[in-house]
């Protein structure tokens, strides 16, 4: 799998998202589009943006009963999106179905990763709230393990949690990782961070770059200057 940089489209709006993307004239990046984008815009926001010919990771983060998981993903799947996730929490169970109801009839599918455990629990509220006595590394790296026993691609992990995982899934096990800023930039509300190039070394194979390019004065060299330390 080729490393690449994924920008984080967070904005509210068709328009916003629309004219944020016109802005890329040359190389179309992989953007990922949240629930905010899709519950406000529907459907035909990912075909819009498909049609402008980017790749996209639509993240969602399905948790439910696996049939109904199942059912949900081969309703993405129509879509021809080309990454999509959901909690590990759900189950292997759960993960295996979404695999099921990703495949399409030809064989093909959209890579499928997982979300371990969200960035913003700490390692005392998974304790003291969900009672899960485990430390929170341990957790990451078990959950990991189940999404690559259900055989799901990869995960969704902090950049400096992605050399754990990759010891213990694997190589090819795929880290897709947030919390990347710039060395000389602010940091936002983003706590376990780290640059472009020091998440090419840990061993990121995508990184979700959202405000440091998105809120840059000039989003394009922001991109490419991601790309340049990443890829
Ligand atoms: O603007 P920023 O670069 O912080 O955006 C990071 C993106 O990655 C946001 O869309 C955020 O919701 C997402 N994300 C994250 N941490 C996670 C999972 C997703 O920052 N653990």
């Amino acid at each position: 799998m080729n490393r690449d940089v994924i920008i984080a489209c967070d904005f509210s709006s068709r328009q916003a998202t629309l004219d944020f993307l016109d802005r890329f004239t040359g190389r179309k990046p992989f953007v990922k589009i949240g629930m905010e984008l899709f519950y406000a815009e529907g459907p035909s926001i990912v075909r819009d943006i498909k049609a402008r010919g980017h790749r996209i990771f639509l993240d969602l983060k399905l948790h439910d009963i696996p049939n109904t998981v199942k059912k949900a993903m081969r309703v993405l799947s129509a879509l021809d999106v080309d990454m999509v996730n959901v909690h590990a929490a759900g189950t292997v169970a759960m993960m295996q179905a979404a695999l099921e109801g990703l495949t399409r009839p030809d064989g093909t599918r959209p890579l499928l990763i997982a979300v371990t455990q969200l960035t913003s629990t700490s390692e005392e509220t998974m304790q003291k709230e969900l009672l899960i006595d485990a430390g929170i590394n341990d957790t990451i790296v078990k959950y990991a393990s189940n999404a690559r026993a259900a055989g799901l691609d990869g995960v969704v992990c902090s950049p400096l949690e992605a050399g754990m995982v990759k010891e213990a899934c694997g190589p090819q096990f795929l880290t897709v990782t947030p919390g990347i800023r710039f060395a000389d930039a602010a940091t936002d509300d983003q706590v376990r961070i780290t640059t472009p190039a020091r998440a090419r070394e840990i061993g990121s194979d995508f990184i979700v770059v959202g405000r440091p390019v998105t809120a840059a004065a000039d989003p394009v060299a922001a991109y490419e200057r991601c790309l340049q330390e990443f890829v």
